[in-house]
């Protein structure tokens, strides 16, 4: 499987009940881990990003030494230097607004990829109009994780809701789009507070033209819509899991669905791959380490049912979220 991976490398330290991580974040580490646990050999990941020209070094060394199906000739230098995010999960400072990658940083890595993966993980760090050039120039399936572009930062880097003008016009050339439950709220500017809100918002991303929306829940599980002639609608439960922290959950999610979508799944089963693969994230303070595809697929719930939705019915009314 080739995969192209265009996100935020940054220094990261994130406090949680567990106590402090500090590494690589954005999406140095925690989308590259779960994809370790699943691919194949002969995998490649090429990852677009920008760094300080201080740590190009060492983050192509944390590759070569941890993940060496990353290819990282497309790490380019961030001339402002490295960002650092510290907080939350949710509330986080940022240090500096990286330089947007754009179309032409990514060109030269989606011609012979499965997938291209585009993860806003740090506000503007992507030109989002290169959503739409790649899919007109790649056979690729687009996936975009909306993650932090419906915010921005103040002066001292504090992160605030700032919303997306004309996100239509850039989501609506995706395959897929993820976005978490308070990035919709953000999005949207509105409360999600039942699973109906959620899949209102999930109708407006695929009324845009996206084909797939995963607005993810955290322990509330997943909320999945997606057109096969009409609009489908479905709830998949999260995973039972010891949780530590959630930091990551997302990307392991995305991983779990996009490595199930290439072997053949369903939208349902993908996605109860990604819940899977969110709830085995849930046991790591950072990212998971050490795990491999048959204990991940140990820990698949025998009877993993999903419920499907019907927007007319009471029940995603009465599902809070
Ligand atoms: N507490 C939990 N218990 C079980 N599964 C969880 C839990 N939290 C998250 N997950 C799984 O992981 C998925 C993604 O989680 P979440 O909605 O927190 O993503 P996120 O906020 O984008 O994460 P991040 O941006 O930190 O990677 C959820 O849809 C769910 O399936
Ligand atoms: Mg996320």
């Amino acid at each position: 499987m080739k995969i192209c991976l265009v996100g935020s490398i940054l220094r990261h330290t994130v406090e949680s009940d567990e106590g402090t991580y500090s590494g690589w974040g954005g999406m140095t580490e925690s989308a590259i881990a779960p994809f370790a646990a699943l691919l194949d050999p002969g995998s490649v990941v090429y990852f677009v990003g920008s760094v300080g020209a201080e740590d190009l070094e060492e983050v192509r060394d944390f590759y070569k030494q941890h993940y060496p199906f990353v290819d990282t000739r497309g790490i380019r230098v961030n001339l402002a230097g490295t960002d650092h995010h510290h907080g939350t999960k949710h509330f986080v400072k940022r240090k500096i607004q990286v330089e947007p990658t754009t179309f032409e940083h990514i060109e030269p890595f989606i011609h012979d990829v499965d997938i291209v993966v585009f993860n806003f993980g740090n506000i503007d760090d992507i030109d989002p109009a290169a959503i739409k050039k790649v899919k007109e120039n790649s056979s690729a399936l687009v996936y975009v994780d909306v993650h932090r572009k419906p915010f921005g930062a103040d002066e001292q880097g504090y992160m605030f809701v700032r919303g997306w003008q004309g996100w239509e016009n850039y989501l609506g050339y995706a395959d897929v789009v993820q976005m978490d439950k308070q990035e919709c709220e953000a999005l949207f500017n509105k409360k999600i507070q039942t699973l109906y809100d959620s899949a209102l918002c999930a109708k407006a991303v695929l009324d845009a033209g996206a084909k797939t929306a995963l607005m993810t829940l955290g322990a509330k599980g997943i909320l999945l819509a997606y057109k096969d002639h009409k609009y489908i609608y479905a709830h998949i439960p999260a995973v039972p899991c010891a949780v530590k922290d959630t930091t990551g959950c997302g990307d392991a999610m995305a991983a779990g669905y996009l490595v199930a979508w290439h072997e053949g799944a369903s939208p349902v089963d993908a996605a109860k791959k990604g819940a899977l693969m969110g709830a085995v994230n849930c046991e790591f303070v950072g990212y998971m380490k050490g795990v491999d595809r048959r204990m991940i697929e140990e820990r698949m719930p025998s009877d993993f049912a999903h419920t499907p939705l019907n927007l007319e019915s009471d029940i995603p009314r009465n599902i809070f979220v």
